[in-house]
């Protein structure tokens, strides 16, 4: 310990390193850092998941997700025509369907006049410029809170592909731009794409949820869509483990061989080795979902002020781009937009 004792003064006496690399000469100033920055977080990277529900002029907070709502329509078009003018490129909507309305087999999901297609018809509309994405799985219309028909205690995975496929067309049928399977079945990518080209909708994107985990992070989303009452058990007989990353590969792989455009991985900030590997891998566009937890996380320490919640927001959201993804679903998309325009 003695040998690292100092007296005052001593700093002045400190011997001149001579150092030919010194990192920090690039961090000297915010022009020099910005000089070498290499990554860069814009507008055109946000997607906006906005949850729905039946009624007009309703705005409810979810309560696990401060700053969350759930939009009527009128109100939801109100509020992406804003984000829009932001710049945002495309939001991603979820419906909290009235619980009257879910049955065993989740039929809401096929009927023309639900939540999610009367929305796309109005934001078409509305705010024609912005790119609508529609979640296809059964869990916000199934009375078991599944993605998928359970027969038993399994969820069968062919008889679901045949309803999903028939609620993509739904979706498309309504104005959506892009199909997003988020149920994680087999083979669902193949059958959606074959069904949406067959009634001439071969310019339809679809972006799959390929590597999508059971986890902990989902819960505020339940409680924002209603499944948090309605899910009997848990996904992890379709959704992955998250112990595994190989897996991810050959799920990516699967989905791109059957037609996605766009893949995902689910949850974002404790799987960024998972969005880097499926980059050098695939070199397809790929997405990351910061999920309700992540967003709840973040605004819980803020919220304490145990963090700074907007550099945490920009910080986190940064990170994806780093890690290689193309864009993010977030929470904070609004937010974030707002702060890149002041700068
Ligand atoms: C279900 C679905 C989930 C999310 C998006 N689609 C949750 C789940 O699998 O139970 C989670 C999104 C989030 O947590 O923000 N099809």
């Amino acid at each position: 310990m003695a040998a690292f004792e100092t007296a005052p003064g001593d700093e002045a006496r400190a011997p001149r390193l001579t150092l030919a690399q010194r990192p920090r000469r690039n961090r000297k100033s915010d022009w020099a850092r910005r000089l070498v920055r290499e990554t860069r977080l814009s507008v055109d990277d946000l997607i906006w998941p906005v949850f729905l529900v039946d009624g007009a002029g309703r705005r409810e907070q979810v309560s696990s997700m401060p700053g969350v709502f759930r939009h009527s329509i009128d109100l939801a078009v109100e509020a992406i025509a804003e984000a829009a003018a932001l710049g945002v490129p495309a939001v991603a909507l979820f419906p909290n369907t009235d619980p009257a309305l879910r049955d065993p087999r989740g039929s809401a999901a096929l009927d023309p006049e639900n939540l999610v297609c009367r929305a796309c018809r109005a934001l078409k509309s509305a705010a024609p410029q912005i790119g609508v994405i529609t979640d296809v799985a059964l869990d916000p219309y199934t009375s078991h809170g599944h993605d998928g028909i359970l027969v038993g205690d399994e969820i069968v995975n062919d008889e679901t592909v045949a309803v999903l496929v028939a609620q993509a067309l739904n979706q498309a049928r309504a104005g959506a731009d892009v199909i997003a399977p988020s149920d994680m079945m087999d083979g669902r990518i193949g059958a959606i794409r074959a069904a949406l080209d067959a009634e001439g909708f071969e310019n339809v994107q679809i972006m799959s949820y390929a590597a999508k985990y059971a986890s902990a992070f989902y819960g505020p989303f339940r409680d924002a869509v209603g499944t948090d009452k309605t899910l009997r058990g848990d996904k992890r007989t379709y959704q992955m483990d998250p112990a595994n990353g190989d897996e991810a590969l050959r799920e990516v792989a699967l989905d791109l061989e059957q037609g996605a455009d766009m893949v995902m991985v689910k949850p974002g900030m404790s799987y960024l080795d998972i969005v880097r590997r499926i980059v050098e891998a695939f070199h397809a566009p790929t997405f990351a979902y910061q999920v309700s937890g992540e967003y709840a996380m973040i605004e819980a320490a803020a919220a304490n002020g145990w963090i700074d919640g907007e550099r945490a927001m920009m910080e986190s959201l940064l990170a994806f781009k780093r890690a290689g993804a193309v864009g993010v679903l977030t929470y904070f998309a609004p937010r974030a937009a707002a702060a890149l325009k002041r700068g």
